[in-house]
């Protein structure tokens, strides 16, 4: 879709579909009102008959109004005015984006985006109501057959509406941000809702490349089974030993900032099929646990963002990627493998290998570059879900800063990260009677206990983990990759690029 910023009045405006919101107890929008003002009462009468009473993601499509030059006016019911909140802003663009979607229009004056939210400026209008739309727009039919017809769409344009001409620069910016930010999601999402014969580790080593002929500044380099055996990544090597696909350990470089200026680097789980191993999982929803790449994914769709933006930063991305199955040459619960780190692991449960693949990527990444800040963002526990459902992902940190920056750049975009502690007070449940570090910690605070495990190999870096098991999908009959936690990462990119210093 082709959008623009505008600045101009409702009731002017020459396209098929204007949309306006409405708030309840029939209160108009004031674009609402100045259609009803040059639009013969329509509105008015409308809500006064009981057709549109305001009940927040309630739409009503009006054709032909007299008097305007529009096609259409689509209402869009905003709740109760006291009520309208950054969660509401969104909802209503969403509703708004499927219901036009269904309709005949073309081109879209969008007068939603100007409706306040309190605290939040027209830049963050602006932004929001891209990512929402966006959101609500996404398909994916690459693996449809040859004769499938993909609903046709004619929506085509959209002008989001400012309330006066001094918002334009500001409300400019923030659309480049949004497209940028949207172009990084649809990339996760397409990514995460490939299955798991198509994507494996050499199809996103693939990506990786195409990532790189699309943007000349970013470099890749992939390392080969050979190059983590000679590295000793033992335990990454562990988990694709009872895979035919051969494990990739993807690097990507966007060095883009100031030349002595320490990277930003982000580390993402990039496991594309997780049965767990000889541990096996039980089969009930299983397909899902193609999507635990989705970390990786959002690698991907940061550094995609960061390089359409041409952000001035140094930017790596890290996705250790394989498959989790089980074999006859597979890793057993028992067996004890050294990591990159030197630290030995005893494997008590091969369906915790997300924390194996990590800490070698994580070790990878402390010997080979000097970085200012890590973020790994990992599918990496159910009982993350269990503890934070899909509204959050969990924020494992020590570094009270960082913790704050990553918290406020997801709640900005409607990307939320909450944080759990980190305390070495669980450390105690890894122990093992006879390796470092037990993979596992028991079925007590699992999420925490798997951030532990990690931290014991980024004692050295400036580091913050995302578990994203439940924002980076959702389940049920619209299952889909959500391109979480790509909105958080990329707008904590841009402040850190805006802010001229790492952390
Ligand atoms: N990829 C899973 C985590 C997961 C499970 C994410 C369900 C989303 C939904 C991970 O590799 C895993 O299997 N974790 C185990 C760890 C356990 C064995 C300590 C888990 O969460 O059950
Ligand atoms: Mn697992
Ligand atoms: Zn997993």
């Amino acid at each position: 879709m082709e959008y623009s910023v505008k600045s101009g009045s409702a009731d002017k405006q020459r396209v098929s579909c204007v949309v306006v919101g409405v708030f309840k107890r029939r209160s108009p929008s004031e674009a609402a009102t100045s259609l009803d003002a040059a639009g013969d009462a329509l509105i008015s009468s409308v809500m006064r008959r009981g057709d549109m009473d305001g009940e927040l993601g309630s739409t009503l499509m009006l054709h032909r109004p007299a008097g305007l030059f529009c096609d259409r006016i689509l209402l869009v019911g905003c709740g109760k005015e006291r009520d309208f909140d950054e969660a509401a802003f969104r909802r209503v663009h969403r509703v708004a984006a499927k219901t036009l979607n269904r309709s005949g229009a073309i081109d879209v004056a969008n007068y939603l985006s100007e409706l306040r939210v309190k605290g939040r400026d027209c830049a963050w209008q602006i932004k929001n109501a891209v990512l929402a739309t966006e959101e609500a727009l996404y398909r994916f039919d690459a693996c449809r057959g040859s004769d499938y017809k993909a609903p046709r769409r004619k929506l085509d344009r959209m002008s989001l509406a400012v309330t006066s001409r001094a918002d334009l620069p500001a409300g400019e910016a923030a659309l480049a941000e949004a497209q940028a930010m949207t172009a990084g999601v649809s990339l996760a999402r397409d990514l995460g809702n490939l299955p798991g014969n198509i994507c494996t580790p050499s199809y996103l080593a693939d990506q990786a490349r195409t990532l790189s002929k699309e943007h000349s500044r970013i470099k890749t380099r992939v390392l080969e089974e050979e190059d983590m055996q000679k590295l000793g990544m033992g335990a990454l090597l562990a988990v694709s030993s009872g895979s035919r696909q051969p494990a990739k350990l993807i690097v990507m470089e966007f060095m883009n900032g100031s030349k002595g200026d320490k990277p930003v680097v982000l580390v993402g789980k990039g496991l594309t099929f997780d049965a767990g191993g000889i541990s096996i999982k039980p089969s009930a929803a299983m397909d899902e646990m193609k999507y635990d790449m989705c970390g990786g994914a959002s690698v991907f769709g940061a550094m995609k963002a960061a390089a359409l933006q041409d952000l001035k930063i140094n930017l790596v991305g890290v996705v250790p990627s394989s498959e989790n199955l089980p074999d006859g040459q597979a890793v057993k619960p028992g067996d004890i493998v050294t990591s990159m780190s030197g630290i030995t692991i005893e494997i008590l449960n091969t369906d915790a290998e997300g924390r194996l693949i990590l800490c070698d990527a994580l070790t990878y990444v402390e010997k080979n570059y000097d970085p200012e800040i890590v973020v790994d963002m990992a599918t990496l526990t159910g009982a993350c879900v269990v503890a934070l459902g899909a509204h959050a992902s969990g924020l494992f940190t020590d570094k009270d800063p960082l913790a704050r920056k990553l918290i406020n750049a997801g709640e900005s975009v409607g990307d939320r990260a909450w944080r759990l502690p980190l305390w070495s007070d669980y450390q105690s449940q890894l122990k093992s009677p006879f390796a470092d570090v037990a993979n596992v910690g028991g079925r007590d605070a699992g999420a925490i206990t798997a951030a532990c495990f990690l931290h014991r190999f980024t004692k050295k870096l400036y580091w913050a983990h995302l578990d994203i098991a439940g924002s980076a999908w959702t389940t049920g009959s619209n299952k889909s990759a959500t391109g979480r936690p790509v909105p958080l990462l990329f707008q904590f990119l841009l402040n850190q690029a805006a802010s001229g210093d790492a952390n």
